[in-house]
């Protein structure tokens, strides 16, 4: 049986936890599916189980698009989606319930949970694809994109790993890029894009809901692919 780590106050998650409720078969997806999905925190202390296979992390997958036609196309890599908004949750339900695939699991909560607990180097890929941006001034510090939690992923991936991240916002566009290239981050990633503003194949990155919405609106999206450095301890 799986459990689940209860959000620590410490943590107060500043997005909505639902908007609408489940309609009759989503309620059915929650209470049969979903179970068979969840993350089990005890993967959390068995070091072998991420080194035996090659997993990847999705921050707040929305309604899953993304993830699904990840774990669709790489049937022999584990897919772990992050996601507390409980009508994201049942949409992925929705799409997993109609096909087979056994080869994602579900965290439906604060990722900062879930990040304070998997071992070091435990991770092959990061996916945090148009994150809240959170932009009035005062908001900033809500915003996923921090120093420290730049350095937890940093600790999370494997050696030589990615972390793709994708943004329509100006302002959390210029958020990203000046974190990234502070004389304290800029040495733990290296970025592989040669254009950072052409839409990667979406044969190997699908597109999501919010990019949808962006690309509609006429915002031109920021697309990064960040592999991990090596740092030399000496
Ligand atoms: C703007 S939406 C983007 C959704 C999706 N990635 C897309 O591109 O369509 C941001 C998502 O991040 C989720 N989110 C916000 N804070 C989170 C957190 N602390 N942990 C995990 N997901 C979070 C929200 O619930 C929301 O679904």
């Amino acid at each position: 049986m799986s459990s689940l780590t209860l959000p620590s106050p410490r943590h107060k998650l500043y997005g909505r936890r639902q908007s609408r409720p489940l309609k009759t078969g989503q309620q059915a997806l929650w209470q049969d599916c979903l179970p068979t999905l969840l993350f089990d925190n005890n993967l959390c202390q068995d070091v072998d189980f991420w080194h035996r296979q090659t997993t990847c992390l999705e921050i707040g997958f929305g309604n899953g698009e993304h993830l699904f036609d990840q774990a669709l196309n790489h049937p022999d890599r584990l897919y772990i989606g992050c996601e507390p908004f409980v009508n994201g949750v049942a949409s992925l339900l929705q799409k997993v319930g109609h096909q087979l695939v056994d080869n994602i699991l579900i965290f439906p909560d604060d990722v900062r949970l879930l990040l304070a607990e998997l071992p070091e180097r435990s991770l092959d890929m990061v996916v945090l694809l148009f994150a809240d941006p959170w932009p009035k001034k005062r908001h900033h510090k809500r915003r996923f994109i921090q120093t420290d939690q730049i350095k937890a992923i940093h600790r999370l991936l494997k050696n030589g790993c990615t972390w793709r991240i994708a943004t329509d916002d100006a302002g959390y566009q210029d958020w990203i890029l000046s974190h990234f290239s502070t004389p304290e981050i800029q040495n733990l990633f290296h970025q592989q894009r040669q254009d950072i503003w052409q839409r990667p194949d979406t044969t190997d990155w699908p597109l999501t809901r919010y990019e949808q919405k962006a690309l509609q609106a006429g915002r031109t999206p920021l697309y990064l692919v960040y592999e991990k450095a090596v740092v030399n301890p000496f």
